[in-house]
């Protein structure tokens, strides 16, 4: 089943006991602290308006508290809005009656936990096809699934085990295997990776882009970490108490960062990992003939390749591999160590 966006709008999540009293008051700028502190009722959302794209990694980022979490368990409804809508395939989530929330929940959405949450007793096999075994699967049939999805994370031969037998990073394949052989159009993954080291971080990232280059699943994933956002992320929304701040791709955040905030959040990043090479290149002018480099390849992977070919300057290509610019070396190390004002115009531009 080919996946949809999810468009969340004007979502708002006020908790207490009589949260719908205090839209208004927050719509029209009650802040966070006061309906706190005056009113007894906590913020956790407001005015969220997200497209998220169909096939794609929406990944969501902010500080604690700033209400990642709450957003993501509204698009299964773990959480009951307090206003606003999540579209998901023409139907709003927030408006659906009991039976169709629950045949929504298994089977277009699967989680993947921070915490794992497998089940003890049961072996990797047993927890892969956890959620057929709910929806009633034969096993022969569910085996069949839970086996393809258990060599596709790397978990051959550890079908029998039990999960305290396997390492953080292993119980995390089990996580995600879990969560494929449901075969849900989205997948929600909640700090999935946050607490694993870094390395084996990096080798389950690698297993998600993998998998969803493949199946082109729409994924709402949730972290505190700006490179795993830049890696994943086909869209990047950061949110600060409750309210998103800047969305958009990770190349423009990091060049046009919205405010202080996001500016302290992308001030470490590598840029030549997130600067495109047809965002800094110069007006065609010159010969045509020599190195050639697609215009979206990353600024890093660009100097690489000239650098391996013995060249510094090269011609960027569009898609069709029609020449539009030129990159030198001397542009790329620039562009590497300085947020040069001409890229801020250049994506204000796009
Ligand atoms: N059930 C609840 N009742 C009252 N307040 C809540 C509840 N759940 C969350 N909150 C509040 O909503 C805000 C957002 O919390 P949320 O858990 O979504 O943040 P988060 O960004 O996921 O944080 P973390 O990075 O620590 O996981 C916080 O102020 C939190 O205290
Ligand atoms: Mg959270």
């Amino acid at each position: 089943m080919a996946s949809h966006g999810i468009e969340i709008k004007g979502l708002y999540k006020i908790f207490g006991p009589r949260g719908r009293d205090y839209v208004d008051a927050v719509k029209a700028g009650l802040s966070k602290a006061d309906l706190n502190e005056k009113h007894g009722h906590v913020l956790g959302l407001k005015n969220i308006d997200i497209s998220m794209p169909a096939g794609g990694i929406t990944v969501v980022m902010g500080l604690s508290g700033s209400g990642k979490s709450t957003l993501i368990r509204h698009i299964n409804r773990l959480i009951e809005p307090t206003y606003g809508e999540v579209v998901y395939d023409g139907l709003d989530v927030c408006a659906m009656k009991e039976s169709e929330l629950r045949e929504f929940r298994r089977h277009r959405t699967a989680m993947v936990f921070q915490k794992f949450a497998l089940l003890p007793h049961r072996t990797v096999i047993e927890n892969t096809v956890y959620g057929l075994d709910i929806q009633g699967v034969p096993r022969s049939e569910s085996t069949k699934r839970g086996q393809y999805w258990i060599e596709r994370v790397g978990l051959n031969g550890f079908e029998n085990h039990y999960p305290n037998h396997l390492s953080g990073g292993m119980q995390q394949r089990v996580g995600l295997a879990r969560a494929l052989t449901n075969d849900a159009d989205i997948l929600l993954m909640d700090e999935a990776y946050s607490a694993l080291d870094p390395l084996i971080r990096v080798d389950m990232q690698t297993v998600l882009l993998d998998i969803q280059a493949e199946l082109k699943k729409t994924v709402v994933f949730i972290t505190h970490d700006l490179d795993e956002a830049l890696r994943l992320g086909d869209k990047i929304a950061i949110l600060r108490d409750g309210e998103v701040i800047q969305q958009g791709t990770g190349q423009e955040i990091v060049l046009s960062p919205a405010d202080d905030y996001i500016t302290a959040f992308v001030k470490e990043v590598n840029r030549g990992r997130v600067i495109r090479a047809g965002t800094v290149m110069r007006p065609l002018e010159g010969p045509t003939d020599g190195l050639r480099l697609s215009s979206a390849m990353m600024l890093e992977a660009a100097a690489k390749e000239m650098c391996e070919q013995g060249q510094n300057r090269a011609l960027v290509v569009d898609d069709a591999g029609v020449p539009v610019g030129i990159l030198d070396l001397q542009t790329i190390v620039s562009a590497m160590v300085t947020p040069a004002a001409t890229e801020h115009q250049q994506i204000a531009a796009e």
